[in-house]
């Protein structure tokens, strides 16, 4: 044998040992070599693939510890979406059991409705809070590893993913050429702590939950920062897959997957109807505190894999599974003081600072006390215990005082009231509440530098103007250092000249940045709405604001004219031509209304879209698209569920060539609903409304 078939062979039962070695510690739990030994077979293969190079593989242990840094992760297409769950709520304050948890028997009912069977089987899973991932395994080596991203497209992160210790490179037994597998990588509370602990050591920023540091070590561009979080994987699934016989069952695929070599939570079991649902729900809400990592609740699974394909999803959430989550989980502490922090549209916000606490698995040293009427109405003083609650990723909330005793009460009573502010705390301008509204706003707009922080971060945001560079850092160094004092100000004020001489920038980030300012000039209508940050104004409704009106002339004119229904009787009768946009209802109508009549505002907005050569920013759009005529015109359609032969795009290309528009959600408004196969909630909503409901066919046939 030649000296390199031999290094070749020897490699090769190296890295056969060693994952065996690591499927028996990370895995099966039970070891069968020491440390030392595992560590002499490691160095051992290091050092045949350095002198070997070649011998080099992507399913070598070596691969665990991390190699040179990605540049960028790259998007990954997933080839069958991977979709959520729907969430069932416990509802605590009603009666008995079946009312509970009702929206749990709820889901069982219908699984019955349309399987026709009076009991099923489910596997029930913990709902364990991390991060989704799919993993491309070709003839068994792991070839891709990628996030969910957006159920469509998630982000290469296999480098990073191959330092997890108890994920398989390679897998065991018989392997097909093709398989995804799924699962969840999150970090257990150790190390979630330890993380917590070396980071204020650092005096750097604790991660402030097992999910997010989870998320964090696995976007590390770094692999060998990843390969020191001690990240861990369970498998739950599978998607894409070729030359696999896919099993009856979940049940058998988990078996699979644990003969291939994946962890699978021993916590997962077979139970049957909403009963033995809600028996598993029980018990492992007792065993919750005790486990060595948070989970957030359980996920119900129909374990018969025909049934699902009966079963379906609606809008990216199958009906053959669903969450249920804990309740929100509560704790006590003391209130140290109270806070007001001011938003970008002025909001003041007081915040209560608090003996840091463990709640709802994270470290919550800071909650919302909502608004000022809140404070008084839980009437919270400084010193007192509070009651505190956090329910998965909602920000924490104190819940209200704790006064067990008369002598907690005169100790609460002795104590002074918080004092509300009637000034803004940054600019102290002055506070004032809208009627009917319970948030005080500082009234100062841009001039409270609170809010014009807030407006700048959220122009440059990647779904608004889109300037790339130009992060919540550098927008406070220029406010302070160039003067700038209205978003039209970033392209008057800023040149790469004087941003060369700031702070930790250099003349090539400066001249960068003034080419992403530049080229977010060219923009369009529906971005720059929604970068003006009109009050409750999200994206969708700045699109289609922008759709409606096709020019800022013709928006600014509605929102004049409206001006005069402000006081009409009925709501329906207030501000009528901006209702008439499709999802714009009498709120959002009037904040769009008030915030163009705002003679600061329009100033903005004018030396935003004046011409360079006049002084102004210079920012433009496309003019709109003369609207087709043809059998639509006039006609708003919604589109839901498959259509066959059809994108989503494709469908709706073809109504708007045809004069027809098309929005997001079903309303009265709505003349059409176009529906395609695994259609949901907006077809149920559509026939409730009685809104016409078409297929293709009948669609194609409307406009000949
Ligand atoms: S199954 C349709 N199983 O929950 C199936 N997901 O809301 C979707 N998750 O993105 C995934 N534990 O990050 C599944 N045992 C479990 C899970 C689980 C946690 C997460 C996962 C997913 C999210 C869906």
């Amino acid at each position: 044998m030649s000296e390199k078939t031999s290094a070749a062979k020897r490699a090769a039962e190296l890295r056969q040992q060693l994952e065996q070695a690591n499927h028996r510690y990370y895995v099966l739990d039970a070891p069968e070599i020491s440390d030392a030994e595992y560590d002499q077979l490691f160095s051992e293969l290091q050092q045949l693939e350095a002198a070997n190079p070649e011998l080099k593989t992507p399913d070598s242990p070596t691969q665990r510890v991390g190699g040179a840094p990605s540049p960028m992760f790259a998007a990954v297409r997933h080839r069958q979406p991977m979709l959520s769950l729907r969430k069932a709520a416990i509802d605590l304050k009603a009666e008995g059991p079946e009312l509970q948890h009702a929206e749990l028997i709820d889901f069982d009912r219908r699984v019955r409705e349309v399987l026709l069977k009076a009991k099923v089987d489910y596997i029930a899973e913990p709902k364990l809070d991390g991060l989704a991932v799919s993993l491309i395994y070709e003839h068994g080596v792991l070839v891709q590893g990628a996030t969910r991203g957006d159920g469509e497209t998630g982000e290469d992160i296999t480098q990073n993913l191959r330092t997890i210790r108890s994920l398989p490179l390679r897998l065991r037994g018989e392997v097909p050429p093709l398989v995804e597998v799924r699962g969840e990588v999150f970090l257990p509370l150790a190390g979630f702590q330890k993380m917590v602990r070396d980071a204020e050591a650092r005096g750097e920023k604790p991660p402030v939950n097992p999910r997010n540091a989870a998320a964090g070590s696995l976007r590390q561009l770094e692999s060998v920062i990843t390969a020191k979080r001690p990240l861990a994987f369970y498998a739950y699934g599978t998607g894409v897959s070729e030359g696999w016989q896919q099993p009856a069952r979940h049940r058998d695929v988990l078996d699979q997957l644990k003969t291939w070599g994946f962890p699978v939570s021993e916590l997962i079991e077979p139970v049957t109807g909403a009963e033995g649902c809600l028996a598993y729900f029980e018990a492992i809400g007792k065993k919750r505190a005790s486990l060595p990592f948070d989970i957030d609740g359980v996920v119900f699974k129909l374990d018969d894999l025909a049934g699902r394909n009966e079963l379906g999803s609606v809008s990216r959430e199958p009906r053959w599974a669903v969450a249920y989550k804990f309740p929100a989980e509560e704790a006590e502490t003391t209130l140290l003081g109270v806070d007001f922090q001011v938003g970008r549209t002025g909001a003041v916000t007081p915040v209560a600072r608090l003996e840091p606490k463990f709640v709802g698995g994270a470290m919550v040293s800071n909650a919302t006390l909502h608004n000022m009427d809140e404070i008084l109405r839980k009437d919270v003083r400084v010193g007192d215990t509070v009651t505190i609650r956090r329910a998965g990723d909602v920000i924490p909330e104190v819940v209200g005082v704790v006064i067990r005793s008369d002598a907690e009460r005169s100790a609460h009573e002795a104590r002074a009231l918080v004092k509300l502010l009637d000034e803004c705390p940054v600019c102290g301008g002055a506070v004032a509440k809208e009627e009917g509204e319970a948030i005080a706003r500082c009234t100062n707009g841009l001039s409270c530098r609170a809010q014009l922080h807030g407006a700048l971060i959220h122009f440059v945001s990647r779904k608004a103007i889109d300037i790339d560079g130009l992060g919540e850092k550098l927008l406070a160094l220029v406010i302070d250092a160039l003067d700038v004092r209205t978003p039209a100000d970033i392209y008057l004020k800023l040149d790469a000249a004087k941003l060369a001489v700031l702070e930790r920038m250099g003349e090539k980030s400066a001249e960068n940045l003034v080419k992403a300012i530049d080229a977010s000039r060219d923009t369009t209508f529906g971005r720059f709405l929604f970068a003006l940050g009109i009050p409750v104004v999200g994206e969708t409704t700045a699109r289609d604001l922008a759709q409606h009106y096709g020019s800022l002339e013709a928006l600014l004119a509605a929102a004049e004219a409206d001006l005069a229904t402000e006081h009409a009787e009925k709501k329906k009768e207030r501000f009528p031509l901006l209702q008439s946009v499709p999802d714009v209802g009498p709120t959002v109508a009037a904040s769009i209304a008030h915030f163009f009549a705002e003679p600061r505002n329009r100033a903005v907005i004018d030396t935003l879209v004046k011409l360079r050569e006049d002084g102004g920013a210079g920012i433009h759009w496309p003019a709109p698209k003369a609207a087709a005529e043809g059998a639509l015109t006039g006609k708003t359609l919604v589109i839901t569920g498959t259509l066959p032969g059809l994108s989503r795009e494709e469908a709706a290309a073809l109504i708007e060539a045809n004069g027809g528009k098309v929005t997001g959600s079903v309303s009265a408004k709505t003349d059409f609903l176009l529906a395609g196969e695994a259609a949901g909630s907006k077809l149920a909503k559509a026939e409730k409304l009685g809104v016409p409901v078409l297929d293709l066919a009948a669609l194609r046939g409307l406009i000949g």
